[in-house]
């Protein structure tokens, strides 16, 4: 008998955020009081979310994360636990409370979040010395910009793996990470940042190939309920739409798409980035039919089973 082929490994260097949510009929305006319809709170924060993303697909997940030392922090122990993540490097940082989100939904799913980092900026280049054989095995290693850059820089530069970076939240500072990085992947708003105009679905090649020019090999820019672009070095560059849905919270789906991007890329490398990314929007698409972030994630769920359009820019 052949012995059983270890799944590759997902690393994930990430911002754990409880998230305090909100439902109301639309976004309040500036100084406005608005009556809502609904509080919960979840799970959340990017880089966590994009971990419980690719888990809940079937990926072999180890987390890098710093968590408070409140009950907030154990609960959110437990909720990796039970996605079946390697907890082995969550930390509780002591005297420091676990990283929050405050976020409205409106009616027509759009969101408004403010963050409040707490144990996640303790997230240290230590930790990454300390997880050192795991990120350096990694097969893919991802990052987002909630946690400190400089972490993120030493991890970049450890993994032997597929480096994908999220850049969000939006940050221009992240020139000398970008030599490191295989992959980036930035919403409309992040790419308008880092290349210096608005980036629409015209002019989205000029921008993917000016991001290319920072150093990584891939850059895709996701562009919501419209889909996603990329271009790569060997000189493609492919639109891939979305699915058409109504949407319920679009909460966490660009790190539902980040997660799915990542377990596929490692566990469907013969299979062509299109169809890949398109694969990944369709598990973003079906986040936002449900409300919340990580439990509108979709679970043990073959997203291979159909062959997704694209067109080629
Ligand atoms: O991307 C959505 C996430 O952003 C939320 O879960 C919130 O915690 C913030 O980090």
């Amino acid at each position: 008998m052949e012995p059983e082929k270890s799944k590759p490994k997902i690393v994930v260097l990430a911002s754990c955020c409880v998230d305090f949510i909100t439902y109301a009929p639309r976004l309040p305006l500036p100084g406005e009081t608005l009556q809502g319809d609904k509080f919960t709170t979840g799970f959340g924060g990017k880089g966590a979310n994009q971990c419980v993303a690719a888990a809940k697909l079937g990926g072999d997940c180890h987390i890098i994360c710093r968590i408070g030392d409140d009950d907030w922090g154990i609960k959110y122990k437990e909720n990796l636990i039970s996605f079946g993540i390697d907890i082995t490097h969550a930390k509780i940082t002591k005297g420091v409370s676990t990283g929050i989100a405050q976020i409205s939904v409106a009616a027509n799913g759009e969101n408004h979040i403010v963050i409040v980092p707490g144990a996640n900026k303790y997230l240290s280049t230590c930790d990454v010395e300390e997880a050192k054989v795991l990120v350096e095995n990694a097969d893919i290693l991802i990052s987002q910009l909630e946690t400190p850059l400089e972490t993120t820089y030493e991890a970049f530069k450890l993994c032997r793996g597929i480096k994908l970076l999220n850049a969000a939240p939006a940050n221009i500072n992240i020139v000398e990470i970008l030599k490191y990085c295989t992959l980036l992947c930035v919403n409309e708003v992040e790419a308008s940042m880092l290349v210096e105009f608005e980036v629409t679905i015209s002019n989205i090649k000029h921008a993917l190939q000016k991001l290319l020019l920072s150093g990584c090999k891939v850059a895709v820019i996701t562009l919501g309920e419209k889909g996603a672009a990329y271009s790569s070095e060997e000189g493609e560059s492919i639109f891939v739409p979305c699915k058409k849905v109504t949407p319920k919270d679009t909460t966490g789906a660009g790190d539902a798409f980040v997660g799915a991007l990542a377990k596929f890329m490692v566990s469907h490398r013969d299979y062509p980035l299109h169809q890949i990314i398109g694969a990944a929007c369709d598990v973003a698409t079906k986040s936002v039919t449900k409300e919340g972030t990580q439990i509108s994630f979709p679970e043990k769920y073959d997203a291979f089973n159909e062959v997704y359009k694209y067109t080629i820019l």
